[in-house]
């Protein structure tokens, strides 16, 4: 491969595969084979921002795509994946339904009217699970709100009868727990920080593959394992932005290994080194 090449694959996603990962996406393919019943289990997916909850979505929708009919149409839409609008609006939250399955509406029409259409159009296209992802948004304000949306997921899940994926922060978490209804029918699973484990190791061995430097770089002997935890703070985002930082510079300079000196120069900026410019302006 060329030197641009290789610098621009360093940057196109690659998917790696992680035990908690495979865990969640066998629980998601195990849910959306249940058949209808009166009563669907939820799931409440759980982390930190940026450690690959909508990666792991993404990767899951990918291998239930609408079917499409002859006329290029869509047949059947088994999963639907909106995000939730960014603030507690009912409406809206419809329309980002409806605007998934290409579905006509007038923004105007009544919550409950697009309630409705929402109900008939997901029945019709046999969709067999909703996936809401930033799900924290609509259970954000006022403990009012937070239980208009409650009712309003448990009234979706409970007339279509298909599982409920809501994807979020603790905050989300903990507005679900207020619910006691709800916290009985959403199973959290969660998809923690990093930590220095047989799993971190085997992840950083797997970038160190994608990247595919010249020299090897031994991610995973403990000081440097331990290092590029302490700098990225333990989110497989920052993991993967410092890693494919240092993979650039090591291709630039043409030194083809990453070193721990070479995390400190590569010109990453972590997260709290981002809080504290940020605080300076
Ligand atoms: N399995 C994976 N393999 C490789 N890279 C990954 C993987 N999962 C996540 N990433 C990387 O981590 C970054 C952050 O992931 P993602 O956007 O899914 O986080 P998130 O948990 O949805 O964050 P937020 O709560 O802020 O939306 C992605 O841009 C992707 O580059
Ligand atoms: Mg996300």
């Amino acid at each position: 491969m060329k030197h641009d090449e290789r610098l621009t694959s360093l940057y196109t996603h690659q998917w790696i595969q992680y035990p908690r990962a495979e865990q969640a996406l066998a629980k998601l393919e195990e849910f959306l084979a249940l058949p209808q019943m009166h009563r669907m289990p939820n799931m409440l997916l759980v982390g930190d921002t940026n450690n690959g909850k909508t990666a792991l979505i993404r990767r899951f929708s990918q291998k239930h795509l609408p079917a499409l009919d002859q006329q290029q149409a869509a047949s059947s839409v088994p999963l639907i994946v909106i995000q939730a609008p960014p603030a507690p609006d009912e409406r809206r939250f419809y329309q980002a339904i409806l605007s998934h399955v290409f579905a006509p509406f007038r923004p105007s029409h009544s919550a409950a009217h697009l309630q409705h259409q929402v109900l008939r159009l997901l029945s019709a296209v046999q969709t067999k699970m909703l996936i809401i992802d930033e799900i924290h948004h609509i259970l954000a304000g006022p403990l009012i709100k937070q239980r208009h949306f409650l009712n309003v997921i448990k009234y979706l899940g409970n007339e279509l009868q298909i599982p409920i994926i809501a994807i979020g922060t603790k905050d989300a978490f903990h507005a679900i727990q207020t619910d006691e209804q709800l916290a009985n029918r959403f199973e959290p699973v969660v998809l923690p920080r990093w930590t220095m484990n047989a799993d971190y190791l085997r992840l950083l061995a797997s970038f160190e593959q994608v990247f595919a430097l010249e020299h090897a770089s031994s991610l995973v002997k403990p000081a440097l394992a331990r290092k590029i935890l302490h700098i990225s703070g333990g989110t497989i985002g920052e993991i993967s932005s410092l890693l494919r930082r240092a993979a650039r510079e090591a291709i630039e300079r043409g030194t083809e290994q990453i070193t721990p000196e070479l995390l400190d120069s590569c010109g990453y900026m972590s997260p709290l080194q981002r809080r504290q410019a940020a605080s300076a302006v």
